[in-house]
């Protein structure tokens, strides 16, 4: 509620011109250091989506790392990491995305998920939705089922909630 969203507002650091000129990137790092803070947000992802809802949670590199292992941690679950391109070793599954800033791609390994698994998609921020639609892309086709997708932090003038659409979208604070 209103409380996590101040809560995360509060630790939220915006540096303008990072990583290139016009962009404003949000800074969660003194979110993720403070000790109550830190515990509010995973308690609040958890609490949202209810912690009999998903099998395994899927953290999106680099940042969705420290969310999904907290979460998983708190659940009794397990992390899969949703990497950066050539990173995994063994097979994978990959899906290429443009971003704010530049271009990237995702994988996780092909056999990641059991077939039907109940998934919880993490990640800090949300902006053009480019991440978060590869990492649901991903999730899907390694047979896994999207149980929920949550982020600390939405920055709704990028619209990526309409991009996901009609996937729902979990955001604990909304700019
Ligand atoms: C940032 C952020 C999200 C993504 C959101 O990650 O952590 O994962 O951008 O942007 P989008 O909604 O426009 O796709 P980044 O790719 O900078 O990498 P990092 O997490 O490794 O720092
Ligand atoms: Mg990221």
């Amino acid at each position: 509620g209103a409380a996590v969203a101040a809560g995360v507002a509060k630790h939220v650091l915006d540096v303008p011109d990072f990583p290139e000129p016009g962009v404003t990137f949000k800074d969660l790092t003194p979110l993720f250091a403070d000790p109550d803070g830190f515990r509010h947000v995973i308690d609040a992802v958890v609490e949202h989506h209810g912690p009999d809802s998903f099998d395994v949670v899927a953290g999106i590199e680099a940042r969705g790392f420290v969310i999904a292992a907290a979460v998983a941690y708190a659940t009794g679950t397990g992390v899969v990491p949703v990497r950066k391109a050539g990173k995994l070793p063994r097979r994978t599954i990959s899906a290429s995305y443009s971003l704010e800033y530049g271009t990237a791609t995702l994988e996780v390994h092909e056999d990641a998920f059991h077939r039907g698994e109940r998934v919880l998609v993490v990640d800090d921020v949300l902006a053009t939705g480019g991440t978060a639609e590869a990492t649901l892309q991903l999730v899907e086709r390694a047979g896994g089922r999207v149980a929920g997708f949550s982020v600390l932090l939405e920055l709704g003038f990028l619209h990526g909630r309409q991009r996901l659409a009609p996937r729902q979208v979990h955001a604990l604070l909304t700019v």
